[in-house]
């Protein structure tokens, strides 16, 4: 009987070993966006080429919306090794240590795409990627999202519109004092919460490229939306680097070429996407769009351009003029 029990045990425990050798390898790739955003419809692309290109060795889970994890909570579980893959806005890696990424938030820094992608496709955008090892990750690819607009309840013409009023940020002491600087009251909030905020009156107003504030609904409680396009929102996709410096080498190699292609198409479809919102936005007729006129925009950047200078040392300075060095920004020529 004994014996017989041994022996049981010792093939169940020899089909667990099969059935293990068998196992895929579950990437969790969480997320606070939906599923229908430049982000979302990326990680959908990444398992898709990743299951395929790995013959099923890897399956990779995907939770949007903040389904698995909110903003603060994600980049804990990340190091601790909870969840493989995220890509947190750049303006959510100061909580982590690395303050660099915030230079991203600073305002009108990118003079449009062109600008933006000399950076993150060039050596300044590797070299803050590599700032985030000695915290236990790794940084895969930057993937767009866009320009983010201001909304509140009441019109926004100009800078002093927005003068008192409650803002909604992401965790950045860029965006922190970006408000301050124009006197309105900056309040860090996950993204998960921010609709409800909006809704009671928590908070007035937000800033967001249009598919995140079309896809959160956002625009059925912001009465008006003004195409300032002061700042950049994008995302460093980003793994625990014990994972994937762990991956057997030749599924690392097929992750790397499936990063690499969803890069492409997140940055293919970003534009086109939130082309897509705002169209949606306007059609809706819940928010007023209002696009600035050249005066109008000229007094937001004379307001906020400011803060690139209040937050050298924050970032660098030296990371701050080489981003002008790239793209060829002049503060002192506005
Ligand atoms: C936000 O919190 O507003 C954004 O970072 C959300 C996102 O991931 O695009």
């Amino acid at each position: 009987m004994k014996v017989r029990a041994i022996l049981l045990g010792l093939v169940a425990a020899g089909l667990t070993a099969t059935a293990a050798a068998a196992d895929p390898i579950v990437i969790k790739f969480s997320h606070v966006v939906a599923t229908d955003t430049p982000k979302g419809k990326a990680a959908v692309k990444f398992k898709e080429l990743a299951e395929q290109y790995t013959n099923g060795a890897v399956k990779v889970e995907v939770y949007a919306n903040s389904t698995l994890y909110k903003d603060k909570e994600e980049m804990e579980a990340l190091q601790l090794g909870a969840v493989q893959l995220l890509a947190p806005s750049l303006a959510k890696f100061g909580p982590l240590g690395v303050r660099e990424f915030e230079v991203f938030d600073l305002p009108y820094i990118f003079n449009g795409q062109e600008a933006l992608n000399k950076i993150t496709t060039g050596p300044v955008g590797a070299q803050l990627l590599s700032k985030l090892e000695p915290k236990g990750i790794k940084g895969l690819a930057y993937w767009d999202n866009g320009f983010k607009s201001f909304s509140a309840n009441t019109p926004i013409l100009k800078p002093e519109d927005l003068r008192g009023k409650k803002m909604r940020i992401q965790s950045s002491k860029v965006l922190e004092e970006q408000m301050r600087e124009i006197k309105a009251l900056p309040q860090v909030m996950a993204f998960s919460e921010v609709y409800q905020a909006l809704q009671t009156g928590v908070v007035d107003g937000t800033e967001n490229p249009h598919s995140n504030l079309y896809t959160q609904k956002m625009h059925e409680v912001q009465k008006h939306m003004t195409l300032t396009e002061h700042g950049y929102l994008g995302y460093a996709v980003i793994t625990n680097k014990k994972f994937w410096d762990g991956l057997p080498a030749d599924v690392r190699t097929q992750l790397d070429k499936a990063m690499k292609e969803s890069t492409v198409y997140a940055n293919q479809i970003a534009k086109e996407e939130n082309d897509k919102a705002l169209a949606a936005v306007k059609a809706s007729g819940k928010t007023a769009v209002h696009e600035p006129t050249e005066a109008e925009r000229a007094a937001f950047i004379k307001a906020l351009v400011p803060v690139h200078k209040k937050m050298e040392s924050r970032v660098g300075a030296d990371l701050i003029q080489s981003i002008y060095k790239e793209t060829g920004f002049d503060p002192s020529k506005l």
